[in-house]
């Protein structure tokens, strides 16, 4: 019995709201075979659900809009997210642009609401996190740059 709640504790632990950090946070684990006690949505090939469907991204950052990117960020989305991999509120956006499609996001900044009740990828994230994210009433335009602000964030130059 003891045992046994023990066990549960640390997968407890080890599903941090974080995305990606979720590897690296392994380390200290006993038992890594229980991280595959919960069924782990796909993150990579997912588009989200909403108006995005088809997005190319240049190869190089578009600088004036990861500036804009920046601004939005540090207005809307600050509060909730860091630029690393540690969790604050929500998920830190270090290697966000590589474990999601840029549809994904795109859908999931614009089209929050639906995502969270929809979206398995969204929902599994929610679970972990515990708190909705709020509607962040963006632009398209807005969107995009913020995009390009973690894909700068990311190493994109
Ligand atoms: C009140 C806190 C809060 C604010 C403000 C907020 N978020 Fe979030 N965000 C979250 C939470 C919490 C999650 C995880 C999903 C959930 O639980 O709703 C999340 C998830 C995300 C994800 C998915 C991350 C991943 O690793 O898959 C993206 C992308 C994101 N937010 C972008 C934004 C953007 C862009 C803004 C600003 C325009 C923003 N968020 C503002 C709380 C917030």
């Amino acid at each position: 019995m003891k045992k046994q709640l023990l066990f549960i504790s640390l997968a407890a632990l080890m599903q941090s709201c974080g995305g990606g950090a979720t590897e690296q946070k392994t380390e200290q684990a006993v038992d890594p075979s229980s991280l595959y006690d919960r069924p782990q949505p796909k993150n990579n090939d997912e588009k989200g659900i909403g108006k995005f469907t088809d997005v190319q991204l240049a190869e190089m950052l578009d600088h004036a809009k990861a500036t804009n990117g920046e601004k939005v960020y540090d207005v809307k989305c600050q509060a909730c997210h860091k630029l690393t991999d540690e969790k604050l509120v929500g998920p830190g956006w270090a290697g966000v642009t590589t474990r999601r499609k840029p549809e994904w996001i795109l859908n999931f900044i614009t089209n929050v609401d639906e995502m969270l009740s929809r979206d398995p990828v969204a929902m599994a994230q929610l679970e972990e996190c515990l708190v909705r994210m709020p509607n962040q009433q963006l632009t398209d335009d807005d969107a995009f740059s913020v995009l390009e602000f973690m894909r700068k964030n990311d190493g994109v130059k």
